[in-house]
């Protein structure tokens, strides 16, 4: 029904992913599987859905109907099992911009806020660059499988304001089990720190794993709880600049308004509204057979990674279609591990260190893309370390 396998040339559209490749890997001949959208068409109901939208003549001021916010509630409830209303969901343009939104409505220069590296590294930038401090929570690797450390996050939520989770996490790919979030929700409730529930890839789930909405857990914890979601990764449309925030806690709500709406952001993007209105509505077979695909590219790269002996290893993922790779086992550090990947296997991958404390001697790597794609890509890193 859909052609995951077709190659599509995106030379020459102003994508980050591939031309900007001199810009960050020095050179325009990497293979790019850094930045994290998809190689795949946008779903042909969102373009069809857009194009009609487009041939009307004037692209002027425009507002979200009650239409889209329907579709946001329909989807959550179908997909995920929350019920939430029209009131609770606040626009924001992306969920980095979000995240910032949060430490400017919720938190004043030096506070503290609790982050689990290694992580999308934009949470950092969330704290830092608003002078509050961060305090870090490290994911323990145990098995080739990432836990969370609760007596660590105990001791640290007693001095933390707020909390930025990355559920399902990037770049680990774990999905955080029932029992984990409400651990952490409790503590959270407990010590007066406010989630922020970071649930972009809550649609980019693998086989046999449940996402849970950390809001949707208890009212408790739902009253301490800012949820981030967007239509963006899961149909391939960040660059429309359309995500929603849901906040059922109204107090909270209003502070956050504030901050979107003093900074005249609300508006939003007419295209963004369509696509994501489109993609709610009618998207949830693409998603299932997204990830099905997706779940194959995993299994390649982990046939593929078997004949290094532990060389190099995939952990396990349960969600999103990052792969994070440990090098450790090469004897590389990671400026040679870039260099290698970059001069002799001519991948441009994400390099673990950007995603903080953890992160040394791991790389992440983007499996959004037709499996003839992944299976070369392998053959080179193979090549490359000598297997
Ligand atoms: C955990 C996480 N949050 C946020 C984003 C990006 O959000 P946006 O593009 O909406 O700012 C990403 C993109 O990779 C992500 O992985």
């Amino acid at each position: 029904m859909y052609d995951f396998d077709k190659i599509i040339d995106r030379h020459a559209t102003a994508n980050i992913k591939y031309d900007l490749r001199s810009k960050f890997f020095g050179k325009d001949d990497v293979l790019p599987m850094w930045v994290a959208d998809m190689d795949f068409e946008t779903p042909d109901f969102i373009r069809d859905a857009v194009k009609e939208r487009a041939k009307h003549p004037i692209y002027g001021y425009s507002f979200r109907e009650d239409s889209y916010y329907k579709s946001i509630i329909n989807w959550i409830y179908r997909r995920h099992n929350w019920d939430i209303v029209a009131e609770w969901i606040v626009y924001s343009p992306g969920i980095v911009p979000a995240l910032n939104f949060s430490t400017l409505a919720y938190t004043i220069p030096g506070d503290k806020i609790i982050v689990q590296p290694p992580v999308y590294f934009p949470f950092f930038t969330a704290v830092t660059d608003h002078d509050r401090v961060l305090l870090n929570n490290k994911l323990l690797l145990s098995n080739g499988k990432y836990y969370i450390d609760f007596d660590d996050f105990e001791d640290k939520a007693k001095e933390a304001s707020m909390f930025f989770l990355s559920s399902p996490h990037n770049p680990v790919g774990r999905v955080w089990t029932k029992d984990e979030l409400t651990r952490l929700g409790e503590i959270c409730v407990r010590n007066n720190v406010i989630i922020i529930s970071d649930e972009i890839h809550n649609d980019l789930i693998l086989p046999g794993f449940k996402h849970i909405p950390m809001a949707s857990l208890s009212e408790d914890i739902s009253d301490i709880t800012i949820t981030c979601v967007a239509p963006s990764k899961t149909f391939n449309i960040a660059g429309l600049a359309t995500s929603s925030v849901i906040i059922s806690n109204e107090i909270l709500r209003r502070k956050f308004e504030k901050v979107v709406n003093n900074l005249h952001l609300s508006m939003g993007n007419l295209f963004g509204a369509v696509a994501s209105q489109s993609g709610y509505t009618y998207g949830d077979s693409w998603v299932d057979l997204l990830m099905q695909y997706v779940s194959a590219n995993f299994k390649i790269v982990e046939d593929a990674l078997n004949i290094t002996d532990g060389a190099i290893k995939l952990i396990p993922a349960e969600a999103t279609y990052m792969a994070w790779l440990d090098f450790r086992g090469t004897g590389c550090d990671d400026e040679k591990i870039k260099e290698i990947l970059i001069n002799k296997a001519g991948l441009g991958l994400s390099a673990g260190p950007i995603f903080g404390d953890g992160g040394e001697g791991f790389q992440r790597i983007n499996l959004a893309a037709p499996s003839s794609i992944v299976i070369v890509a392998m053959e080179k890193l193979l090549h490359a370390f000598n297997f």
